[in-house]
């Protein structure tokens, strides 16, 4: 059937570039024993926890794998969409989901016993399944061990000419910059934003990777990444170089701890397989795919019975912020236009 037939493609081994808005209409009636997953997630981050969920109950996950236009695409597809789950990273994205309608509450003691309250939503619409630091990395060669503690720090006029920034518009800065408005309120947060703009070295362009190459060139000494981008450069070949000029640091350790952001799952509100969806999420929030998932991507477990990576390991022990991140999400517009307000991408 044409549910079969799409499907079939084998995304583990071919990675499908595709746009929802290029999908073939799907009949969402299909057989029970399967479930529709809609993912941003690269498939080589989720495929091998599919691929154990199927050996396991013998349900079949089919997975589509996009970059962008999921939530345009389950909005026209309406009552008759096929996805059951959808897959993304960034807490604004999977409140999006939420607020637009698209999403179901989705009742389970294990995936509350497996998940922290902190890290899912409080009408559990969604679930956080890895989480990330968002860290500061600073030169080696430039500033002292000490020398930088906080996200305050990066607004002190003594890094002025000296901090590289991706777009403060990504959902990564504006997740970072609500969570400020969270801990310190709208007008200390306008603020701080204002003084890390007077700090720029340069206008924000880039990824995160793209932050570390500028400071292993001279270009600036401090920058705020996701902490699994040193665990990706560290395995490459070119960008080695660039995680090897910069020093970790886990910032607030003397107060509230480091922000951390995560990626996640959602039941769609017109899940045809609902209970094989409720199903896989369980197991995805449970032990053995915790596990899996923290070594693929170098991200955290959000279940803490999980034995981190030798790698996550190596990066030691550190505070991490509780701030209920649905209550961080609630400050995103304002973020947004405070961006605009200091001018931070000009
Ligand atoms: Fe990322």
């Amino acid at each position: 059937m044409l549910l079969s037939r799409f499907f079939g493609v084998k995304p583990r081994t071919k990675l499908i570039a595709i746009s929802f808005a290029g999908l073939i209409a799907l009949n969402p009636s299909a057989q029970a024993e399967e479930v529709n997953v809609y993912s941003y997630r690269k498939p080589q981050l989720i495929q091998p926890m599919f691929d154990e969920f199927t050996a396991e109950t013998g349900i079949k996950v089919n997975a589509v794998f996009a970059k962008k236009g999921m939530l345009e695409r389950l909005k026209s597809e309406g009552q008759n969409s096929p996805a059951d789950i959808v897959f993304t990273t960034d807490i604004g994205r999977l409140t999006d989901f939420k607020n637009a309608g698209l999403t179901q509450p989705v009742e389970s003691d294990l995936i509350k016993a497996n998940i922290p309250s902190h890290l899912r939503d409080p009408e559990n619409h969604w679930f956080g399944l890895t989480s990330r630091a968002r860290i500061i990395v600073a030169s080696n060669d430039r500033v002292a061990e000490g020398e930088l503690g906080s996200y305050e720090d990066l607004a002190d006029p003594k890094w002025q000419g000296r901090i590289c920034s991706r777009s403060g518009k990504h959902p990564y800065n504006i997740a970072l910059i609500s969570m400020m408005m969270a801990h310190h309120g709208n007008e200390a947060t306008e603020k701080w934003l204002g003084g890390v703009k007077f700090n720029l070295a340069r206008k924000p362009e880039g990824n995160d990777r793209g932050q570390v190459k500028a400071i292993r060139e001279g270009l600036c000494d401090v920058a705020v990444i996701n902490h699994y981008y040193m665990y990706q450069m560290a395995s490459d070949p070119e960008q080695k170089a660039w995680a090897d000029a910069v020093q970790v640091i886990f910032p607030n350790q003397n107060d509230r701890g480091t922000h951390m952001n995560i990626s996640g799952m959602a039941m769609t509100r017109y899940a045809p397989h609902a209970d094989s969806a409720r199903r896989l999420i369980e197991f995805l929030a449970g032990d053995k795919a915790q596990a899996m998932y923290a070594e693929v991507n170098g991200e955290y477990p959000v279940n803490e019975n999980i034995p981190l990576s030798d790698y996550l390991q190596s990066l030691g022990s550190f505070q991490r912020d509780e701030v209920d991140l649905s209550h961080v999400a609630t400050f995103r517009a304002e973020a947004s236009k405070m961006v605009d307000r200091v001018a931070y991408n000009d």
